[in-house]
């Protein structure tokens, strides 16, 4: 069986930001998922954490690199999704945490929903766990947009997980808004076949049902088609650009964007 990861730093137009030095943290992301599946390890845990390395970071817009919302405040969303089942678990809006993608994984493990939002993910956090911590807005993205991290995993056994953690967009965010990076179907979807992940206007990407739909296009043409496919239906539709992932059964991938630029790396063992 092929193990594969794929891992995006989000698609914006990343100015004054290294690409470089995207990159490079992309890449020792990859690396870290890569292991936990040379090890027999799930394509969950691959995924869950080589994103805890990019919510890490504070490179990226999540976890400590979260942008804030327009009262000041940074207000996360994380979603993952386990492609063998179609479980999922997702939190939006949380506030204190490092890790939202840890606390989605819980959520999807521990209770039967799929999502939480606000101060009840972050005391669901704390009751299993988790630390709460001040994140200090690093304010870095006002001088460039990206958005959100996402990462598409295949494992030994061939199950396929993705997953998102994100600090929104930047901009006029009214306080409590939630984007597409923890709706499932949307921001983020594994089944058997295949996995996406959507970076962008999360609006764009709820008003298409992006990754469910681009899943279902992998399983009638190409994944580089598909990615293409997927955007243009986004443009068209929303008129907004964005980007996409894909990792399919095969550990076959591709990525896609129509902002200027979308730092990704992919990986194959
Ligand atoms: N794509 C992330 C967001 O819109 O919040």
């Amino acid at each position: 069986m092929a193990i594969a990861i794929i891992l995006h730093g989000g698609a914006g137009d990343w100015n004054t930001y290294d690409t470089g030095k995207a990159k490079d943290i992309l890449e020792k992301a990859a690396y870290i998922g890569l292991k936990i599946l040379k090890n027999n390890g799930s394509s969950l845990d691959a995924v869950e954490k080589s994103i805890n390395h990019l919510e890490n970071s504070g490179y990226f817009d999540a976890g400590l690199g979260s942008v804030t919302q327009n009262d000041g405040k940074i207000r996360m969303d994380a979603g993952i999704m386990d492609g063998s089942n179609l479980k999922c678990g997702a939190v939006a809006a949380i506030e204190d945490i490092k890790n939202p993608i840890s606390v989605a994984r819980k959520v999807m493990e521990k209770t039967s929903h799929c999502l939480i939002v606000s101060k009840f993910a972050a005391e669901f956090a704390v009751k299993n766990g988790f630390k709460t911590i001040k994140i200090k807005p690093k304010q870095l993205f006002k001088k460039h947009s990206s958005d959100t991290v996402g990462a598409i995993a295949l494992d030994k056994k061939g199950n396929i997980a993705v997953g998102n953690s994100t600090g929104g967009v930047y901009g006029k965010m009214i306080p409590g808004r939630v984007g597409d990076s923890p709706i499932a179907g949307a921001g983020y979807y594994a089944d058997a076949y295949a996995g996406a992940a959507t970076t962008g206007i999360g609006e764009s990407f709820i008003r298409t049902v992006m990754s469910k739909q681009a899943v279902d296009m992998a399983k009638e043409k190409p994944l580089k088609d598909a990615v293409r496919t997927a955007l243009k239906i986004v443009r068209q539709k929303t008129g907004c650009n964005g980007g996409i992932i894909m990792l399919d059964k095969n550990g076959d991938y591709a990525a896609h964007h129509t902002t200027k630029a979308m730092p990704w790396v992919y990986k194959k063992g």
